[in-house]
């Protein structure tokens, strides 16, 4: 079995699509897993996804049908090692909520491919591996960063600049954040693809957004580095504004974070794509359980406190 992480984005969401520094942790208690059985001689690869009742028969070696994801990341991976179709059949999995900003569909890509290629005998991994990952993100974000397949791909914090190797840092203060989910699914496709119809109208206005918010993220990686917590939720406070101003909060992520606002968290902000799907908010580790009660009494379906670790 192989396996994959959900991940949030601290800082710098749809910014990070223009060239702005972005920052990601894993998110260990969520994650897509992919298993494998050997089909009989001539059946060729059958990929079975329970959770959302599909069974998809991968019939070519051929990259054609981009419609499908797990059918594509599965032929991109046997294309690009040069294989012949393998009787298998592949069994995936994810408890992560889909379209809510958690990076369902890189991890359950990751997952995908890193069993297929294992079953195989020609495992996948680092470069490789992201590289394929960021192929079937172009199909679920359009243009994607590349930030979600970085950090589910290397299962650690990254500092992202779009176009430049992934730099991991320094966390000097274990950080603990009170996850939320909205309820509302909302493709990042969708979000993402709103926020260049504004750029295009008024660049340059839309510029000093992008600008403002990779700023806040650069501020933060050194703050994460000193482990200034307080200043840490002040700039997520800032970050959620500018997405405000983006266009891709939502009133129900609104109020998830002034309740987690009015429980004492130290910032709260909408992650990844936005209009719905999650919150974070950073919390004193005495305070998160009060800052879930909240957010869970102001409409969030489900949440979770984790822990980023020092290191
Ligand atoms: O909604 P998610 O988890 O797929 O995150 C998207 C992050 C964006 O910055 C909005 C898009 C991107 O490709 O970086």
């Amino acid at each position: 079995m192989h396996t994959a992480p959900a991940k949030i984005i601290l800082f710098g969401e749809h910014a990070v699509v223009y060239g702005q520094p972005a920052i990601a942790v894993p998110f260990t208690a969520l994650n897509a897993t992919a298993d494998s059985t050997p089909a009989p001689h001539g059946s060729g690869l059958t990929i079975y996804a329970p959770d959302i009742q599909r069974t998809i028969v991968v019939t070519k070696n051929k990259v054609e049908d981009v419609g499908d994801v797990l059918a594509y990341a599965a032929q991109r991976a046997l294309v690009s090692l040069d294989v012949p179709m393998p009787d298998l059949t592949l069994t995936v999995r994810s408890t992560i909520p889909l379209a809510s900003g958690l990076g369902s569909g890189a991890a359950i890509c990751t997952a995908l491919i890193r069993e297929l290629t294992a079953a195989i005998g020609r495992p996948l991994e680092g470069d490789a591996l992201n590289a394929l990952v960021f192929e079937t993100e172009k199909i679920f974000h359009g243009t994607p960063s590349g930030i979600d397949n970085t950090v589910i791909v290397m299962g650690k914090p990254v500092y992202f600049v779009r176009g430049t190797p992934p730099e991991t840092f320094h966390i000097q203060s274990a950080l603990t954040f009170v996850i939320a989910d909205s309820g509302i699914a909302a493709p990042t496709r969708e979000s993402v693809g709103d926020v260049r119809k504004l750029y295009e109208a008024n660049p340059a206005l839309y510029q000093t957004y992008f600008d403002h918010i990779g700023a806040i993220a650069r501020t933060a990686r050194t703050q994460i580095e000193r482990g200034d917590v307080p200043g840490i939720g002040r700039l997520m406070n800032e970050n959620h504004d500018l997405l405000g101003t983006l266009t891709v909060s939502s009133p129900r992520i609104d109020d998830l974070v002034a309740a987690a606002r009015g429980a004492g968290a130290l910032g709260a902000k909408v992650s990844g794509g936005g209009r719905g799907g999650n919150m974070i908010a950073l919390a004193e580790p005495s305070r998160a359980e009060s800052v879930l009660t909240a957010v869970k009494a102001a409409g969030a379906v489900r949440g979770w406190i984790t822990t980023l670790a020092a290191n």
